[in-house]
């Protein structure tokens, strides 16, 4: 049986492990620290991959989470491009492909998500592409140089931060989101028609309410996406973004507690106590909005992480940050905090029309959530606002001269 006496194994590379370990160090953790990556990268941040980096204009060194001595300084171990496949809880083991077992005192489960299929006829030819790794973004880049017609299927995060950087490139840009607005998961219609026009000015052609029916090609290679209603719309590189889900798999073979995502308590201990887990993966109990969330943001990665690595000190503190999210689309700066599911009232502060505004989401008297486009200020302090609990009546939020500041 391998040692298994004082470490802590970190399955996963992203965001939440890159922090884990960091504040594993941070709250006086003197054992082993193994991570355990499938990407052959270290820990990166995911959120330039669909702006900055697609982009070209941000390194790939300049995306790392920590620069890579810091592992090596920290006496952290890393294991990179390998896959955990298996746990042990009885022997405490990790088994890694190839059939390596790693023993640890603690194990801290930061698997991500993996994106969303496209159960389509055509999803596997040459010029279709998921946007998620640092390899993906590489293999789009590529296939950018003869691209001209690009068509995004999902008016989600990625899809829009992908049509913005194709259309500042000068590619003909077509958007087919399903549902009948864009972002419909996150931000009201307000947002998603203000960002709909954005597009538009743009020359991104949105097309909602599309049922993508099959892709098609000619010797392999995608030449245009076909709607259902029999629409065919030309590409020659296509860009799936139509959501993500969360990787469950390795904590559910191990019998951990597992419902849309791995069920955790609010000091990101699993249904086992010697095992954590932090990040996109998770489904946590949010004091704050009253019910359990399942997030995929930097923001609970690093948050969530942080009390993950505590808990495995033994030092418990519960998890009661309120969620923020941005999103970079031409040069407007979205910026999310709370959740505005079930409002009743909308307040808009500042004006639509020249493209700064902050919309409050209230529900009966309780503000839920706060969308600002390049008001960066109204985001900063919505957060202290919203995470302090502090009441904002509607009057106040609508009324641009009235100093929210003031309340905190
Ligand atoms: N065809 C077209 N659109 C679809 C389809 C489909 N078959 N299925 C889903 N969609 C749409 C959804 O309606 C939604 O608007 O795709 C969009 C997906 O948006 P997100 O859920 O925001 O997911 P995505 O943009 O893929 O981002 C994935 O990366 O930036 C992060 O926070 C983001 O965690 C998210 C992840």
């Amino acid at each position: 049986v391998p040692e298994n006496r004082d470490r802590i194994v970190v399955v996963g590379a992203g965001h939440a492990a890159g922090q884990l370990v960091a504040s594993l160090r941070g709250e006086g953790f003197a054992g082993d620290i193994t991570l355990i990556g499938e990407e052959p990268v270290h820990p990166y941040q995911r959120p330039p991959l669909s702006k900055q980096y697609l982009a070209g204009e941000l390194s790939g060194d300049r995306l790392l989470f920590r620069p890579a001595d810091f592992y090596r300084k920290n006496a952290v171990q890393i294991r990179l491009g390998c896959r955990a496949i298996g746990i042990d809880r009885d022997a405490r083991t990790v088994t890694l492909e190839g059939g390596e077992r790693i023993g640890y005192s603690g194990l801290a489960l930061a698997t991500g998500a993996r994106v969303r299929p496209l159960p389509v006829e055509g999803h596997d030819l040459a010029g279709v592409f998921y946007l998620r790794t640092i390899d993906d973004v590489n293999r789009i880049r590529a296939r950018l140089e003869t691209a001209r017609a690009v068509v995004i299927i999902g008016g989600g995060f990625i899809g829009l931060e992908v049509a913005a950087v194709m259309a500042k490139l000068g590619k003909r840009v077509t958007v087919l989101e399903m549902q009948d607005r864009l972002m419909p998961r996150v931000v009201s219609p307000t947002v998603s028609e203000f960002y709909r026009e954005a597009h538009a000015r743009h020359g991104v052609r949105v097309v909602t309410g599309a049922q993508v029916s099959a892709l098609a090609g000619t010797n392999g290679e995608v030449r245009a996406v076909a709607c259902a209603g029999g629409e065919e719309c030309a590409a020659d590189l296509v860009v799936i973004g139509i959501g993500v889900i969360p990787n469950t798999v390795l904590a559910q073979s191990a019998g951990l507690a597992c419902d849309n995502g791995i069920v955790v308590d609010e000091f990101a201990s699993t249904s086992d106590p010697r095992v954590v887990a932090a990040g996109d993966c998770t489904n946590h109990p949010s004091a704050w909005a009253g019910r359990r969330l399942r997030l995929e943001s930097v923001q609970n990665a690093l948050d969530q992480s942080k009390i993950a690595a505590a808990t495995l000190c033994d030092k418990r503190r519960p998890y009661r940050e309120v969620p923020w999210f941005w999103s970079d689309q031409y040069d407007l700066k979205l910026q999310m905090v709370g959740l505005s599911q079930g409002f009743d009232r909308e307040i808009v502060r500042g004006a639509i029309g020249e493209g700064r505004f902050s919309v409050f989401y209230f529900r009966g008297e309780r503000l839920l959530a706060v969308d600002s486009i390049s008001r960066p200020a109204d985001h900063m302090v919505s957060r202290r606002l919203l995470g302090a609990g502090v009441a904002v009546t509607p009057e106040q939020a609508g009324d641009p001269d009235f100093e929210l500041k003031s309340l905190l």
